[in-house]
C-alpha cells in the first residue's frame, strides 16, 4: 500500500479497540517468568553446548601471541574459535569495529575467542587458561583534547553542518548573547538482558535464537559477516529484554555462537557476560557542546548557533546533537556543525533517542541561561521563539507541532506560576528547592513496514510480522490494530514477532516502531479484508467488519465462515511516497521536575516530574505512558547519575558494571505524571499516530539541571550533576 497522499477517513477513524488503555497481552508471560528470552531457549535445539567469550585486555594494539594449548586440554573443551582458525570473515555494513578482533585490536575488550565446553563453568576455566601476549600501542581516548583534530562528519539524521542567513554577524550584532560550554559523558545502554544467541547450523543453514531489535538488518548483516547467502540465516528474537539502542545492531554473541557452533558441530549457547558489555558493544559517546545564542532585547532569537564534538573508532559517526537545534526555535540566523574525533574507545552509536537526548541535555540549560540574562520566565522565552515551520527550510511546515500547548498545558498543571525565579531563595527544611522546565522534542521517523494477516476458521486472526518488542508493548497495540481492523474482540488476535521468516517490519528503534509497524498491519488487514468481501462477493468499500462478522447491506457473515476450512491471508505493507521530506514530521512536549538539593551535603533529590507530550494518535494510552515515564526515569539517570569513567592511559571503561554505573532505581524517583494532548496527524501514517517513547527522556536532564539551579544558584553544564559539582 502506497501512502502518498494523507487519509483522511479510513477505519481506524473509527475506533473501538485501538486507543484503549489494554494492558499488555505479553504481560502474563513476562510477569510469570514464562516469556522465553534468548538464553532460556533450551527447546529449540538439542544438546547445546556453551560458548565463553574471551575480550581484549589492550585498549589498542596487536596480539603478538596467543597460547590455546591448556585451554583445549581442559575438562569439557569441544571447540576454541579466534580469528587466526575462524576462516574469512566478511566486513559488516553495521559495525564500525570487528566483532572478533585479531590480531589487530580496536578497542578494549573486543572479543578475540570464544571457548566451547560441554557446560558454561568448563567453558569459563577453560577461558582463563588462554593466554595472550599482547604488543600495545598508545591510543587516543581523550575526547576533550582532540577537539582541535575533530573533522566535519554527518549525523545520521543529516548532514553535519548547516547554515542558514549570517549567524557570526546577527550574533556579534544581537544585544543579549550567551556563548557556553557544556558536556555529556560516555553512557551505557545497560539493559537488563544482555546480548545472548544460540546458534545452530544445518548443513549451511544458520538459525540465530537471539535478542535483537532488527530482525532484517541483522540477519543480512550476519550473513555478510559468515559469507552465507542472505535466505540462509534466520533470525528469532520473540521477547528482547531491554535493548535502548544497543540490540539494534549484531554483537560478538551471535558471530561467536554461529562460529563455535560451527566449529564445536552443535548448537551453541553464548550470552555476553555482565562485564563485557559496556566495553565489548557499543554504548553512547561523549560529547562537548558549544551553544551561542543571541536575541533582541525583548526576548526574540536572531542567532542560534551549536556546534557538538563527539568521538568514534575510524569508520564511525559523529553523535546527532546538533539536531533539534535546526528544528526547534526560531531565528533568522543559525548555524549547526558536527565534529567527530578518532577515539580508540569502543564503539559509539545509538542509544535511547540519539542525537536529540544529548544535545537537549545542553541546548535546553542554554535556553534557561539566555531566559535569566532576558529576565524573561524561561517558559515563556521558549514560547515567544515558537516556529510553525522547519526554520532552515520556511517552506516545510511541521505536519503538526503543539510545542507551545504542552508548556502552557503543563506549566499550569505543575504549579509552574509558584516557582521563585531568584536561584537559592525556597527552602524546605534542610532541603533548597527548585523547578526547572525544558521542551521535548524527537523526529518522527517513516519506514517501510510490512506484515501478513490470517483469519482462520475458527476465526481468530493471526499477524505475523518481524517487528519486535523491546519491552515496548509491540505486541499489544499490534493486536489492537488487528482486533480493530478485522472488527474482533482482542482476545481472538495472535501475534507472532521477531522472526526473519514474517515479512519485514521497520523493527524497533528512534521510535519508529509503534507508528510504522501497525500502519504495516493496517495495509494488511486492508488486503485482508479486501480478499474477504471479494470472496463473498461484497463490495470491499461497503462490507464492515465488526462484532465478529462481515456486513454489507442486509447481508452478513460470520467471520467464521468467511474464512473457510482453510482459511485466508493476506500480506502487504506501508510504503511511504515523499511525505516526510513535505511536512517536517517531529514530536513534541515540555518537561517540568522538583528538585530537593540538601543544603549541607548537595545531595540532590528528584520530588516531581511531569511531562505534557503531543505526539499523533496515541495508540494505546498505557503502554505509551509506560515508556514515556520509563523515558522520563533515563532522564533522571542521564542527569544526575549515568556516566561511564575512561581509564585515559589504558582506554577503557572503569565501571563495567552494573554496580558501578548507577542508574535510577525505584527510591530515586517520585510519583511522575504525564499526560497526551489530543492530536492526530495524518501526515504520519493512516494510523495517525508518531513515535512516542523517546521523546519522553528529551529534555528530562536539562530539566533537572535547572531546577538544581533554582534550587541552588550553582549552574552545572557538565554531565552527570553529582553533588561534588555543587559544593
Ligand atoms: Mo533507539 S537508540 O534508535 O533503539
Amino acid at each position: 500500500m502506497k501512502f502518498d497522499s494523507p487519509a483522511t477517513t479510513n477505519p481506524i477513524d473509527r475506533l473501538k479497540v485501538v486507543g484503549q488503555p489494554f494492558s499488555r497481552i505479553d504481560g502474563p508471560l513476562k510477569t510469570t517468568g514464562t516469556a522465553p528470552y534468548a538464553y532460556e531457549r533450551h527447546d529449540v535445539a538439542p544438546n547445546q553446548a556453551y560458548g565463553y567469550v574471551v575480550g581484549a585486555a589492550i585498549g589498542k594494539g596487536r596480539i603478538a601471541g596467543i597460547d590455546l594449548g591448556k585451554a583445549k586440554a581442559a575438562p569439557g573443551v569441544l571447540a576454541i574459535v579466534t580469528a587466526e582458525n575462524a576462516g574469512k570473515l566478511g566486513k559488516g555494513r553495521l559495525n564500525t569495529a570487528k566483532l572478533l578482533g585479531g590480531p589487530e585490536i580496536q578497542h578494549y575488550h573486543q572479543a578475540i575467542a570464544v571457548v566451547v565446553a560441554d557446560t558454561f563453568e568448563q567453558a569459563r576455566a577453560a577461558a582463563a587458561l588462554i593466554r595472550v601476549d599482547y604488543a600495545r600501542e598508545q591510543g587516543a581516548f581523550d575526547l576533550a583534547s582532540l577537539t582541535d583534530k575533530a573533522k566535519p562528519n554527518p549525523i545520521t539524521s543529516g548532514p553535519g553542518d548547516t547554515a542558514v542567513g549570517d549567524f557570526a554577524a546577527a550574533f556579534a550584532a544581537a544585544p543579549v548573547r550567551l556563548d557556553a560550554r557544556y558536556s555529556t559523558p560516555d553512557e551505557a545502554h545497560a539493559m537488563m538482558e544482555p546480548h545472548a544467541t544460540i546458534a545452530a547450523w544445518q548443513g549451511d543453514k544458520l538459525t540465530l535464537w537471539t535478542s535483537n531489535q532488527m530482525i532484517a538488518w541483522n540477519a543480512a548483516e550476519m550473513a555478510t559477516i559468515l559469507d552465507v547467502p542472505k535466505e540462509n540465516v534466520r533470525l528469532d528474537s520473540p521477547f528482547v529484554g531491554g535493548g535502548f539502542g544497543g540490540k539494534l545492531f549484531p554483537r560478538a554473541d551471535a558471530l561467536l555462537a554461529a562460529l563455535g557452533a560451527r566449529a564445536a558441530k552443535r548448537p551453541v549457547k553464548v550470552a555476553l557476560q555482565r562485564p563485557l558489555m559496556f566495553n565489548n558493544t557499543t554504548h553512547r559517546p561523549a560529547t562537548i557542546q558549544r551553544i551561542r545564542i543571541g536575541a533582541t532585547a525583548d526576548g526574540k532569537i536572531t542567532a542560534i548557533g551549536h556546534e557538538s564534538w563527539s568521538g568514534d573508532l575510524v569508520g564511525g559517526k559523529a553523535d546527532g546533537a546538533v539536531a533539534q537545534t535546526r528544528l526547534l526555535y526560531a531565528g533568522a540566523h543559525r548555524m549547526t556543525a558536527t565534529r567527530l574525533a578518532t577515539l580508540d574507545l569502543p564503539e559509539g552509536n545509538a542509544m535511547r533517542a540519539p542525537g536529540e537526548a544529548t544535545g537537549m541535555m545542553a541546548l535546553e540549560i542554554a535556553m534557561d541561561e539566555m531566559a535569566e540574562k532576558l529576565g524573561m520566565d524561561p517558559v515563556q522565552f521558549r514560547i515567544l521563539n515558537d516556529t510553525q515551520v522547519d526554520p532552515e527550510k520556511p517552506e516545510r511546515p511541521f505536519s503538526q507541532r503543539q510545542l507551545v500547548e504542552c508548556l502552557r498545558n503543563g506549566a499550569e498543571r505543575f504549579g509552574w506560576n509558584r516557582r521563585n525565579p531568584q536561584p537559592g531563595r525556597v527552602r524546605d527544611g534542610r532541603w533548597l528547592v527548585g523547578m526547572g522546565a525544558a521542551a521535548a522534542f524527537r523526529n518522527n521517523l517513516l519506514t517501510k513496514s510490512a506484515a501478513r494477516v490470517r483469519l482462520d476458521g475458527s476465526g481468530i486472526v493471526t499477524v505475523e510480522t518481524d517487528m519486535t518488542d523491546i519491552g515496548t508493548g509491540s505486541y499489544t497495540i499490534i493486536a489492537q490494530t488487528a482486533a480493530e481492523m478485522m472488527g474482533v474482540p482482542l482476545e481472538r488476535v495472535k501475534v507472532r514477532l521477531g522472526d526473519s521468516a514474517f515479512p519485514v517490519s521497520a523493527g524497533s528503534g528512534g521510535q519508529w516502531g509503534g507508528n510504522n509497524s501497525t500502519a504495516g498491519v493496517y495495509a494488511a488487514c486492508v488486503k485482508l479484508r479486501e480478499a474477504i468481501a471479494q470472496k463473498l462477493g461484497f463490495n470491499s468499500t461497503e462490507a464492515e467488519f465488526a462484532e465478529g462478522e462481515v456486513r454489507a447491506g442486509n447481508r452478513r457473515v460470520p467471520l467464521t465462515q468467511a474464512a473457510g476450512e482453510a482459511g485466508i491471508a493476506a500480506e502487504d505493507g506501508i510504503e511511504y511516497g515523499d511525505l516526510a521530506k513535505k511536512y517536517q514530521q517531529s514530536t513534541f512536549g515540555a518537561h517540568f521536575v522538583e528538585v530537593g538539593v540538601d543544603a549541607a551535603t548537595a545531595e540532590i533529590r528528584v520530588r516531581r516530574m511531569l511531562a505534557v507530550c503531543a505526539a499523533g494518535r496515541i495508540l494505546n494510552p498505557k503502554t505509551a505512558r509506560s515508556q514515556v515515564i520509563g523515558a522520563m526515569t533515563m532522564g533522571v539517570g542521564a542527569a544526575l547519575m549515568e556516566e561511564l569513567v575512561v581509564d585515559k592511559r589504558a582506554g577503557f571503561f572503569v565501571n563495567h558494571d552494573l554496580a558501578g554505573y548507577e542508574v535510577p532505581v525505584h527510591a530515586d524517583i517520585p510519583h511522575q505524571e504525564m499526560f497526551f494532548l489530543d492530536e492526530t496527524d495524518p501526515m504520519s501514517s493512516p494510523m495517525k499516530a508518531k513515535g512516542v517513547a523517546e521523546l519522553g527522556i528529551c529534555g528530562v536532564a536539562a530539566a533537572v539541571a535547572n531546577a538544581v539551579y533554582n534550587a541552588t544558584g550553582v549552574r552545572v553544564r557538565d554531565y552527570p550533576i553529582t553533588l561534588d559539582k555543587l559544593l
